[in-house]
């Protein structure tokens, strides 16, 4: 196939501090709420007991290996790493005015070891966790004193690493805390709508003053913000699906709405209003929104199908965002639904709607791999998912889309967020770690690792369309 990425194209992976890092104590860490969900995003707070460990706690431990991680990274040729910064490691509790040193200390060695291979860091300030302490004493995002800690950190980490990281992103599928609120604003799970879109608005808000402060200290820095991309088809052409289906594409878009338009649609006005829903919108918050993102980023792994059909509703809630399965796709281990022409679909969809370039920040296969005794990992089935995904980016592109860069999800394997399991693995690089904990932590390269050197090395020449 003959490159359609142009020069400059940010090849990569991403990976978050709370499923790679481990050292969940070390140098002054305080815990975060990711430390208190030993079952994965879905759970709410276990209670820490002297004694006991969770997955999460040593992951890959990422936090001694980087060195030979990121040599690793960039045997692959990669441009650009994605990773997230633990707030906790910077601010242990989340309300102290003055940061831990030894935390900050942490980042500098690791964007240094980056710099040295010529690898840019994508930074993440908030991925699926945040001080329990904020939770604890202030009730998470739902109190808007949140705010300010959250805009106090960001910058203590631009004006830190303004020289060593150009690109930032707010918080990780921002959209999520409607499906998982502890996670992603500190709420209980079972909490009202009123007090989830509140908690939401103040993280929006949060995220536009981080935009304001990184455009202010970060010489030529660009922050974007970070959507689930979970894009949604109708079942069937009967125009209430489709009705529905827009409806219901909306409820993620909207957040992509605030931060790249600077305000809230006028269909979220009605939503709140028909249902009851109390937001708190102050004019020095609708002034604060008007500062937008630079560029929109987002995950990618499936897509899914909505229904007017009560009955074909009733059987899709039990899987994780109730999406009714499509009968044209096949299915992951994980039952995700694997559908490539849908990353072209949605890049045209986000490129059509905001004009901003668009960054693809994660993507990719968890399924269980086998060593051979050989030692060797044959992971075809990972090679098939990203080559045929990246052959869609590459037509989005054709098709006039502005992409920045594709960073493949875990390009190392991590603890997976939703269940917290190791044997969910999505890397180009086996870790030997079990989901007991059991394990060497020795790293070994997968088939693909070459494959992707091979696509990098290439800029995409070697993508194989097999249409
Ligand atoms: C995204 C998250 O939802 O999907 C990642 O940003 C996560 O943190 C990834 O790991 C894959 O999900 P999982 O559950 O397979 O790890």
């Amino acid at each position: 196939m003959s490159s359609k990425f142009p020069d400059h194209f940010l090849w990569g992976g991403a990976m978050a501090a709370n499923q790679v890092e481990g050292a969940y104590q070390t140098d002054g860490k305080g815990l975060s709420t990711s430390d208190l969900q030993p079952q994965g995003i879905f759970g709410t707070i276990t209670p820490r007991v002297d004694g006991d460990s969770g997955i999460k706690d040593v992951a890959i431990d990422f936090y001694h290996h980087y060195p030979q991680d990121i040599a690793l990274f960039a045997e692959m040729g990669f441009k650009c790493l994605r990773t997230s910064i633990a707030w906790t490691r910077i601010f242990p509790q989340g309300d102290e005015e003055t940061p831990n040193e030894a935390g900050l200390a942490f980042y500098d060695r690791l964007f240094d070891e980056m710099a040295r291979y010529g690898i840019q860091p994508l930074v993440t300030l908030s991925h699926y966790e945040m001080p329990y302490g904020l939770v604890k004493q202030y009730g998470g995002w739902g109190n808007r004193k949140t705010i300010g800690f959250f805009e106090h950190y960001a910058r203590t980490v631009f004006e830190r690493y303004k020289h060593k990281v150009q690109h930032w992103l707010t918080f990780n599928e921002i959209n999520m805390s409607l499906h998982a609120p502890f996670t992603g604003v500190g709420l209980a799970q079972d909490s009202s709508k009123s007090e989830i879109y509140q908690a939401i608005h103040h993280q929006l808000v949060a995220s536009a003053r981080a935009v304001k402060a990184c455009h202010e200290i970060v010489p030529g820095g660009k922050i974007g913000n970070m959507l689930l991309g979970g894009i949604l088809y109708p079942l069937s052409c009967k125009p209430e699906d489709v009705l529905e289906t827009q409806r219901q594409n909306r409820d993620w878009l909207f957040f992509g709405d605030v931060q790249a338009r600077g305000g809230y649609p006028a269909y979220m006005r009605r939503y709140f209003r028909e249902n009851g829903i109390q937001v708190e919108i102050t004019a020095e918050d609708q002034q604060a929104l008007r500062e937008t993102i630079d560029f929109i980023s987002f995950s990618y792994y499936m897509s899914g199908c909505v229904t007017t059909d009560e009955a074909q509703n009733n059987t899709a809630r039990s899987n994780i965002l109730n999406m009714v399965p499509n009968p044209h796709l096949a299915s992951s281990e994980w039952g995700w639904q694997i559908d490539p022409v849908g990353l072209r679909y949605l890049l045209n969809v986000l490129y059509d709607r905001y004009q901003k370039p668009l960054f693809i920040v994660e993507n990719g296969l968890g399924a269980k791999d086998r060593v051979e005794a050989d030692g060797s990992i044959n992971d075809d089935y990972r090679i098939n998912y990203l080559n045929d995904h990246l052959v869609q980016v590459a037509e989005a592109i054709d098709d006039g889309v502005e992409v920045m860069g594709y960073t493949s999800w875990g390009p190392i394997d991590l603890v997976s967020a939703s269940k917290a399991e190791m044997s969910k693995r999505y890397g180009f690089i086996y870790v030997d770690r079990d989901d007991a904990g059991n394990g060497s932590l020795e790293r070994r390269r997968k088939k693909s690792f070459y494959w992707y050197r091979d696509v990098i090395q290439s800029n995409g020449n070697s993508l194989k369309n097999k249409a």
